[in-house]
């Protein structure tokens, strides 16, 4: 069970929270309380889960958000400007995997031998870069005992790395690049920042054959940004245990 520390006077903001595990996480944190913001570039989706998070006696907005739009990311500085309420929470959480079999199209080869420079630039753009510039331009409003999560994947487990999927691999290891530098960056200021693993998850990226529920994947995820206790910093997780980077 999670705890429901908060009132709604602070933001949790999910990036890619218009479906899959994006989306239940932003459903999970309006049941604990947060005020939260449903990122979303497909603003029809956003807005329809907003509006899920409000029937259930949550609080919750869509802000159109293509992460990788410098616009789209000075439009939410200036809600969150406007609003005057820190930001607790940030998952970001927005990412694609374009050598997945369930993404790619003809034009894509998988094969790291042969995957072109756009597909390992994209994934880098998305993944990396896009997620670094959230948290950029969220800094002036985390305080002490924010937190960042970095949804990342066991495939970028460097310890346990094998062939394929070359660009999300290395995209998804130079997330967690980032929260080692972040967490460093943020250490004076209380602020954590940490990588998550989800497991391999029946979502549109996952596929039927995952092992893991919607549910199952985001139990870290849910936990890390509600428990009052949480106070680690710089390190990758899954299952509620470290695991090796
Ligand atoms: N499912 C798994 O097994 C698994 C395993 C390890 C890690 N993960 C990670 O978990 C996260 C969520 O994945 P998921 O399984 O829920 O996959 P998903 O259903 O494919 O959802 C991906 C989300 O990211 C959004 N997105 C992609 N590019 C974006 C951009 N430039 N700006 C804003 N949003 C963008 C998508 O938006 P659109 O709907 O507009 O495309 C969608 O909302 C990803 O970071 C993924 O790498 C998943």
């Amino acid at each position: 069970m999670t705890k429901t520390p908060r009132g709604r006077d602070e933001w949790a903001v999910i990036t890619g929270a218009n479906r899959g595990l994006g989306r239940a996480v932003a459903e999970a944190l309006g049941r604990s309380g947060f005020r939260v913001l449903v990122g979303a570039r497909d603003q029809a989706g956003g807005d329809a889960v907003a509006a899920a998070i409000r029937e259930e006696g949550g609080t919750a907005e869509c802000l159109p958000l293509d992460i990788t739009d410098e616009d789209a990311l000075a439009r939410l500085v200036a809600r969150l400007s406007e609003s005057g309420v820190p930001v607790a929470v940030l998952v970001n959480n927005a990412g694609i995997y374009p050598e997945s079999p369930r993404s790619h199209g003809p034009d894509v080869d998988p094969d790291p031998l042969r995957v072109s420079p756009t597909v390992l630039i994209e994934s880098f753009r998305i993944n990396a870069v896009g997620a670094v510039r959230i948290i950029q331009v969220l800094a002036p409003f985390f305080r002490t005992g924010s937190r960042i999560l970095n949804v990342s994947s066991q495939m970028a487990s460097l310890s346990r790395m094998t062939g394929g999927s070359l660009g999300y691999r290395m995209s998804k290891t130079a997330l967690n690049a980032a929260t080692r530098v972040f967490a460093q960056v943020f250490a004076d200021r209380g602020i954590l920042v940490n990588s998550v693993s989800p497991g391999w998850v029946r979502t549109h990226m996952g596929g039927p054959s995952a092992p893991r529920s919607i549910e199952e994947g985001i139990d870290t995820l849910v936990w890390m940004a509600t428990d009052p206790d949480f106070k680690e910093s710089g390190f990758f997780w899954q299952d509620r245990k470290k695991i090796d980077w």
